[in-house]
């Protein structure tokens, strides 16, 4: 229908005839001239119906509301002096109309498009209204551009790609499944992939020797910003490989598909053992783009007046006392504030907040009194606190102290605004440990099949796993690891799960008999699509990154799923309905 495409359209038209087609983003009627800026995919032009050229045109015009379709056909010219609009790429140009054809009306739009404050419950019934506005295009744009980048890349180094399936067996990746009953096999179920974990590693014992997937994962979790029900990985396998082959490839394809978007970035980057991370920053995924850090000063309040601290200080395995330290924090916040601090960390578990403050006299705070002169020198030193500082304490059990001050060390960078927006600041967290117990019972920290680095151990805990994760701005893009190979090994760490031989059997016996039939040696990772092109749009949430996603109650409000079924089709499952959902 169209000769060009809006964003086509330039000085070089001028004099030329041409045809667009697209929508009213806006109608300005200046009595007589009625100015149309036609918008479609990606650039507006501004159309002039003026009664004098044309007056069928301009009656047609009169008709025409915000996002009614139209395919006008015209003649370009310059805009006159003064009228020229710099930010768009048809700024110096407009067409004068020869011929306007309304392809269709619309109601009144339920929401202004471009108003980012609108209920995001009406965004999202009316999704395709959102995604006509350019913000919506461009993200999706950098989102194609991204995924074909990386599956050049991928080919590239001569991954296959490979498609698993969807109806299948549960993959632990620590979340619920989503089932999907089976009409042939009444009262059974399929499982939704978590992952395609355990297809790729049989895709490796198959010998493709390098696998890649743009593949689709659900996990039934708690949702969040960067969470959705149905999300899509970049997932990646190879045979015959250690860690540093895997990272090589990792950090290969997110420099292209970063360089395919347009943005600079290393091409291998920092490291930093799970350990450091927890003590230093208290996350397995710290946020290296500020430099809040914590040091360890156990040691020092051993040697402290006050009770609470030095009982604590007694067993340094299972307890921490951390410091934090905040540059120029005694200047920026009152003593109002640092109080107030408590109750934040007190959300998560803490029993308190101790703070210093740097004055000329020097260590000042409630409770420097416990301490010596030269104890307080000792913080100072440890700390490097100079004069205006403030320097913050979590004392505790461990996992405790570490969460709560890393959860506050977040939100201490947030209020204080030292948080850049504009640069990627990527960190490989290794070494992860294998298991962790909550609540007494074992846990796979990644998954089951990753490769401990040894299973001599006096604690369980304490094992270490050749897994890696790729933070990225203190958001987990991605992990991996290298797996098991040897059945044994494999069985051997179910059993240190807790699973029995016979569920081993039920639920992961094919991969155990598969073991059995030359399993190379392999490893991979995955990346979250969705997540990496959040945070390559500096988008709030992921919702804003995926065509049709669903809300924080895993509804789509759009299609209004999940949504009751026929008694017949229940039937036909062998499916009963015990009681009625609540109504959220
Ligand atoms: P993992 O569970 O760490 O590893 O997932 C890999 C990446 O997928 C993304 N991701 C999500 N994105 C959006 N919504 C979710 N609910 C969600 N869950 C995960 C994250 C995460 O880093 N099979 C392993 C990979 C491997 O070992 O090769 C796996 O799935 O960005």
């Amino acid at each position: 229908m169209r000769t060009h495409y809006c964003a086509e359209v330039n000085e070089e038209h001028i004099g030329q005839e041409i045809t667009v087609a697209g929508w009213v983003s806006s109608r300005r009627d200046h009595g007589g001239l009625i100015f149309i800026d036609l918008r479609d995919k990606d650039e507006v032009i501004q159309l002039v119906c003026d009664p004098a050229d044309n007056v069928e045109a301009h009656k047609i015009a009169e008709e025409v509301r915000d996002q009614f379709v139209l395919v006008a056909t015209g003649t370009m010219r310059a805009r006159g002096e003064g009228l020229e609009n710099p930010k768009l790429k048809t700024g110096k140009v407009e067409m004068v109309v020869d011929k306007l054809v309304i392809e269709n009306r619309s109601k009144p739009m339920p929401f202004e498009l471009n108003d980012e404050k609108v209920n995001e419950e009406i965004k999202l019934k009316y999704r395709y209204l959102e995604l006509r506005t350019q913000k919506s295009y461009d993200i999706f744009k950098l989102r194609s551009k991204a995924t074909i980048a990386a599956r050049n890349s991928l080919d590239s180094l001569d991954f296959l790609e490979v498609e698993t399936p969807i109806m299948t067996k549960s993959t632990p990746e620590g979340a619920r499944d989503y089932l999907v009953p089976s009409r042939v096999h009444g009262g059974e179920f399929y499982a939704l992939p978590q992952s395609p974990q355990l297809f790729k590693q049989l895709l490796m014992i198959g010998g493709f020797d390098r696998y890649f997937q743009i593949a689709k994962c659900f996990r039934d979790e708690d949702l969040r910003a960067d969470r959705q029900p149905e999300f899509t990985q970049i997932d990646v396998e190879m045979s015959f490989c250690d860690q540093e082959d895997v990272i090589k490839v990792a950090e290969k394809l997110i420099s292209d598909v970063f360089s395919a978007c347009a943005f600079d970035i290393p091409t291998t980057f920092k490291r930093m053992p799970y350990s450091e991370a927890m003590e230093n920053y208290g996350s397995d995924k710290p946020d290296m783009r500020y430099d809040l850090k914590m040091v360890d000063v156990i040691d020092i309040f051993e040697r402290c007046d006050n009770e609470i601290f030095s009982n604590i200080a007694k067993t340094p395995k299972k307890n921490r006392i951390k410091a934090l330290k905040v540059p120029k924090g005694d200047e920026i916040f009152s003593k109002r504030q640092m109080k107030g601090f408590e109750e934040y960390v007190r959300k998560f578990g803490a029993s308190g907040l101790g703070y210093f403050q740097m004055k000329e006299e020097g260590l000042k705070g409630p409770l420097a009194k416990f301490f010596t002169e030269d104890d307080l020198q000792a913080i100072i030193d440890r700390c490097g606190l100079e004069l205006g500082d403030a320097v913050f304490f979590g004392a505790g059990e461990k996992k405790l102290v570490l969460d709560y001050m890393g959860r506050f060390r977040i939100y201490l960078a947030e209020l204080m605004e030292i948080i850049p927006d504009d640069v990627f600041e990527f960190l490989w967290v290794m070494d992860f440990p294998m298991f962790e117990v909550e609540d007494g019972r074992v846990k796979a920290l990644h998954h089951p099949f990753t490769q401990p680095k040894s299973l001599d151990y006096e604690d369980i805990e304490e094992i270490e796993s050749i897994a890696y994760d790729i933070v990225l701005n203190g958001t987990e893009l991605g992990g991996g690891s290298i797996r098991i190979h040897k059945e044994e090994m494999q069985a051997e760490i179910f059993k240190l799960l807790g699973i029995s031989e016979e569920e081993a059997q039920e639920k992961f016996g094919f991969l155990l008999d598969a073991l059995k039939f030359g399993a190379p040696p392999h490893g991979g990772f995955a990346l979250g699509l969705d997540r990496l092109i959040m945070l390559m749009t500096n988008s709030s949430s992921i919702r804003e990154v995926i065509a049709f996603p669903k809300t924080q109650k895993a509804q789509c409000i759009l299609t209004q799923a999940p949504s009751p079924v026929e008694e017949e089709q229940l039937k036909e499952l062998s499916l009963r309905i015990r009681q009625q959902a609540p109504t959220s």
